[in-house]
């Protein structure tokens, strides 16, 4: 796809970082966008400077944990906005483990599992049906992007294990439904978007502000501490790394490069980040045993 406007794009986790910077992104290029998050307050507020813009943003309240609330976005897109050629199944959280993995707290897996993996598991059942029935309607092409992680399913960082197991699996599903989409003919595109180059600037590393009550950590479980790219860059320079970021509106226009490119990869490496996974795949090639990998 070339020219997105008047396209009506949806995206999951809308109300801040990459996907508050890809509505902003789409809908300067045309786009009708429909934001949805768990995040009232940043839904409303988005929605409210993207009209500033000029840009027609609608919102919905939406937890991609739930099937059933996925499904009512859905709904909405298609039966109410007039159908969508342009999915983001974005939303994500990290849960801030830390220590020896046995001693993380149940909740930390489930949370991060129901967010990153049943969200997305989620968002290709609500729309994957009406992608490929619209498909058979208007013979348009659309796009699902889905939103991964290098870290996960191209590197395991040894502190981080809790995030990156949710962003490996939802790596093999993103793949296989772009394989099954190929295999198909389809004019249903998949894509899996790996943000960076560099760490992004974005509240993931405050999750636990939209941290629900029945997945709450106590207060004594090991945790991270780290709350924002600040307190990153502290502990990478108590190792003698420097912390690098990148600001979501980069992410946002790699996003569409990728969507205007056709590409399934869509991600800006850096030289480091190349090396260690250049060297992770060495390793399982010519089985050596692994070299842990740092942020950095
Ligand atoms: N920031 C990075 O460096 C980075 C790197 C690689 C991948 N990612 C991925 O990018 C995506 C976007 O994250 P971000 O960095 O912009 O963080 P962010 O916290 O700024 O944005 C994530 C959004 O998801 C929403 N969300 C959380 N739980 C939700 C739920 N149950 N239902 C609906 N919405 C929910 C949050 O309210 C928030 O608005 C995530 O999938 C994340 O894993 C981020």
């Amino acid at each position: 796809m070339q020219d997105f406007t008047n396209k009506l794009a949806v995206i999951t986790g809308g109300a801040s970082g990459v996907g508050r910077s890809l509505a902003f992104a789409l809908g300067a290029e045309g786009a009708r966008v429909l934001i949805a998050d768990v995040d009232q307050a940043a839904l409303s507020s988005t929605v409210a400077d993207l009209a500033e813009q000029g840009i027609e943003a609608h919102s919905q309240v939406c937890d991609v944990t739930s099937a059933d609330s996925v499904n009512q976005l859905a709904a909405k897109a298609y039966d109410e906005l007039g159908g969508a050629h342009l999915i983001f199944a974005n939303a994500g959280v990290a849960a801030g483990e830390a220590g020896p993995i046995w001693g993380y707290a149940d909740n930390d897996w489930k949370w991060c599992f129901d967010v990153n993996f049943w969200g997305v598991v989620n968002t290709i059942n609500a729309f994957m049906p009406r992608l490929v029935t619209q498909e058979a309607e208007d013979g348009a092409e659309a796009h699902i992007m889905i939103t991964g992680s290098g870290n996960g399913a191209f590197l395991v960082y040894p502190d981080q294990p809790v995030y990156s197991a949710t962003k490996a699996a939802v790596q093999a599903v993103t793949e296989a439904l772009y394989q099954q989409m190929q295999a198909a003919g389809s004019k249903v595109k998949v894509h899996a978007l790996f943000p960076g180059p560099h760490v992004v600037e974005t509240g993931i590393f405050d999750s636990d502000r939209v941290r629900p009550e029945h997945f709450a950590k106590a207060a004594d479980a090991p945790d991270s501490g780290i709350r924002n790219a600040d307190d990153l860059r502290e502990l990478m320079e108590s190792y003698g790394a420097e912390l690098h970021t990148t600001h979501p509106d980069e992410v946002a226009q790699t996003a569409l490069q990728g969507i205007r490119d056709g590409q399934f990869w869509v991600v800006e490496w850096n030289d480091q980040t190349r090396d260690k996974v250049e060297t992770r795949m060495q390793s399982i090639l010519n089985k050596t045993n692994p070299v842990p990998a740092v942020l950095g």
